[in-house]
């Protein structure tokens, strides 16, 4: 019944996927104090690896991208050769792996890394670090025209960092109200100057990351996620539908590997975008597009068959089930994910 996943799927000349089943990117906070990537992660991911294509958990481009603890990062030569690890065991059972490239934005805590905490606008999100409750978020600094320039290379030499660490190609975290995300959405961006105001100014940013990510690494290794429905982190405005079409129209004319959308649960319906985020992508975006949020691989292969999407993410049933392609192959039981489930890197 499920046939439709298990068929190759060329990404581009370049990468071709032995299904058309990701592991999504999962946060795991198991990096040690130097946010380097340790063996048990090599083990864990290399379990994964019957994966189409495995998204890493996301990993800070530089330190005050960091806004949970243990969080890894791709910005010194001890992560790199950490995360060699990590591509090498991949690479050795036959899969492939994008490194997912984060930084958190207001998001951020200067608890992790001593100095302050940027953003577009000085607006803070409400609430603390998750299982830190005492660290409240701050308002962050409205970051200048220079911060904007070194975001952009810092990004762009984290890919480079990625390619050299053996990692396949990089997803963009520009989803879920981190930094990127942060700049798309009128409830984050208040800027007055060529970084907000109107669709345009509003992706300029984005729109530099992903391009200086192409110059350095070629479109064929480059992928991105974006999340239109604000959902996490961050309001949703009706203001934001126009920064999108915008902003989607201009990443159709520039061949990434793929979009992949973000969110928890593709079900959510968003009166600005006239219905779910996935629908609303597949509308106005004709390229490979990866879905992702609630689907067991019933429900995704249904949803491929009727070409609402080319290929699917799979997050929390793979934290349960290292082996889930297996088990899905085999018509097999799956495990239930649970909470307590991310205590421990299985
Ligand atoms: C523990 C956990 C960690 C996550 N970490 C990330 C992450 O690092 N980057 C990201 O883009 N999404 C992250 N997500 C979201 C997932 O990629 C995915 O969108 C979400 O779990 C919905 O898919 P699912 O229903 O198949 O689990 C995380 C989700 C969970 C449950």
């Amino acid at each position: 019944m499920t046939d439709n996943l298990f068929q190759p799927f060329a990404l581009n000349d370049s990468i071709e996927l032995s299904n058309r089943i990701l592991m999504a990117p999962l946060t795991r906070c198991m990096a040690d104090d130097d946010l380097v990537p340790t063996q048990a992660m090599a083990d864990y991911y290399g379990r994964r690896a019957e994966a189409g294509l495995i998204i890493s958990e996301a990993v800070i481009i530089r330190p005050d991208g960091q806004g949970y603890p243990n969080t890894p990062g791709l910005f010194t030569q001890e992560q790199i050769a950490g995360w060699h690890k990590v591509t090498t065991a991949v690479h050795q059972n036959g899969g492939k792996i994008f490194a997912q490239l984060w930084h958190t934005g207001r998001v951020a805590h200067p608890h992790f890394f001593g100095s302050e905490v940027l953003a577009p606008s000085a607006l803070a999100v409400e609430g603390s670090v998750p299982r830190m409750r005492e660290l409240t978020y701050q308002v962050p600094k409205a970051v200048t025209s220079g911060d904007i320039k070194q975001l952009v290379i810092d990004y762009a030499q984290a890919a480079e960092n990625a390619v050299e660490a053996g990692f396949d190609g990089v997803e963009i975290h520009g989803a879920n109200g981190y930094l990127i995300d942060q700049f798309l959405h009128h409830d984050s961006n208040i800027r007055d100057d060529e970084f907000g105001g109107n669709p345009e100014n509003m992706a300029k940013f984005p729109l530099a990351v992903v391009d200086a990510i192409i110059d350095r690494i070629g479109e064929e290794k480059t992928a991105l996620r974006v999340s239109p429905g604000a959902y996490f982190n961050i309001a949703g405005d009706s203001r934001d539908r126009a920064v999108f079409d915008y902003f989607l129209g201009e990443l159709e004319q520039r061949n990434l590997a793929f979009l992949h959308l973000g969110i928890f649960d593709d079900s959510m319906e968003f009166d600005y975008l006239g219905g779910t985020a996935s629908s609303y992508v597949r509308e106005n975006y004709k390229q490979t597009l990866v879905c992702v949020g609630g689907y067991n691989a019933e429900t995704a292969s249904t949803a491929i068959a009727e070409n609402k999407f080319d290929l699917i993410a799979i997050g929390r049933p793979f934290i349960a089930n290292p082996d889930y392609i297996e088990k899905v192959r085999n018509g097999s039981e799956l495990v239930e994910y649970a909470e307590e489930m991310l205590m421990s890197l299985v």
